[in-house]
């Protein structure tokens, strides 16, 4: 038997019409083959499962202003929705280095970007965290421009194997590469009440930390074990059920989707990337390089902000964006993720 058709038995088959798991819903896995119904998702302001719908799109390229020949870097591939564009306006010279940290999905992005014609010759697609940002300026800067869209794709959340969302039941992992680090499970087991809840607040403004980290840490008292998904939102159902009842669902939807970001920026250290990129950006760029970062959490865009009219001061960069710049009310309404969208640019001197 050829290894062509073991793959094709080991896959999971659905025969009914309604998938139930992620793994018998083909959609997710190859949405390219699905360009009707893609359509009919986005048109009704969702992201269809399996793909990432990129924000601000007009409004980078516009400040990018990408010329043939040039040399960038994309510091969040992604799905390569940022990345596509940014290789059209390339038009095959010049050069994109891009990175990720999240080898899975990585590597999905690399082969539809190398079907739709951007192979090595203008695209180098690279596993790194953008905290390495000097290491990749020695090896292949300095850039014309660089972009970082901060966060999650949509593919991280869909995919319940990862434990980004407690939509579906998944184990508690959250790690953008599950080969480094600890998981949000393993990281939770050793933390304190008082480390969970400065968690919570520091991370996600979450207004009841205290009664959610009181909860978690009752729940290891009673020898319980907060290994998935699905046990993190009940220990916070659990927690928040002195909330009036008219508005008891929505504020433990909202307390869990804060307690999962928090969580999530806690072990993949995104702060303290953020800060390295930051530091780094002035020496990646050539003079006149420009940077632009979008950023989905009031934390992240202070960092942005203060690292940008910091080195403008010191006249390291020439023009940097007044506030933040917001995606269109278009956009913001046929895409949900966009709402909370903030982007901020720098010109290097
Ligand atoms: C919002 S998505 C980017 C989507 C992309 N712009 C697109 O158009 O498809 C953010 C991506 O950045 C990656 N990421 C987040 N923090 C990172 C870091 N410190 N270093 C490298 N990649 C990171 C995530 O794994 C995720 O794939």
């Amino acid at each position: 038997m050829d290894e062509l058709e073991q793959k094709h038995q080991r896959r999971k088959r659905y025969k009914g019409t309604h998938p139930k798991s992620f793994d018998t819903k083909y959609k997710e896995l190859q949405p390219e083959k699905y360009t009707e119904t893609i359509e009919k998702i986005i048109q009704k302001g969702n992201t269809p499962a399996g793909m990432h719908r990129p924000i601000c799109v007009n409004e980078i390229m516009d400040f990018f202003q990408i010329e043939p020949g040039q040399n960038g870097l994309d510091a969040t591939l992604g799905y390569g929705g940022h990345s596509l564009e940014m290789l059209k306006y390339l038009n095959q010279q010049g050069h994109l280095y891009a990175v990720d940290a999240d080898p899975i999905e990585l590597s999905h992005t690399k082969e539809r970007l190398e079907k739709l014609g951007y192979g090595p010759n203008i695209l180098t697609i690279l596993n790194m965290n953008f905290s390495h940002l000097e290491e990749i300026n020695q090896d292949f800067g300095p850039f014309d421009f660089i972009l970082a869209d901060l966060g999650i794709s949509s593919m991280q959340i869909d995919n319940p194997e990862r434990g980004f969302s407690f939509k579906t039941e998944g184990p508690l992992d959250l790690r953008m590469n599950p080969k480094i680090g600890v998981s949000a499970a393993e990281r939770l087991k050793t933390m304190t009440k008082d480390e969970i809840e400065g968690m919570l607040v520091e991370n996600a403004d979450e207004p009841y930390a205290s009664q959610i980290s009181q909860a978690i840490i009752t729940e290891y008292q009673k020898g319980g074990l907060l290994e998935t998904t699905s046990d993190l939102q009940r220990v916070i159902k659990d927690a928040l059920k002195f909330i009036p009842k008219n508005t008891q669902i929505e504020e433990i939807k909202k307390s869990c989707q804060r307690s999962f970001q928090a969580l999530r920026i806690d072990i993949n250290h995104e702060f303290e990337a953020l800060f390295e990129l930051l530091e780094s950006l002035p020496n990646a760029l050539n003079p006149g390089g420009k940077v632009a970062i979008l950023s989905f959490h009031s934390g992240e865009d202070r960092l942005v902000k203060k690292s940008f009219q910091y080195y403008q001061r010191q006249g390291i960069y020439k023009e940097v964006s007044d506030g933040p710049i917001r995606p269109s009310y278009e956009e913001q309404n046929s895409n949900s993720r966009a709402r909370s969208a903030k982007l901020r640019y720098a010109i290097k001197a």
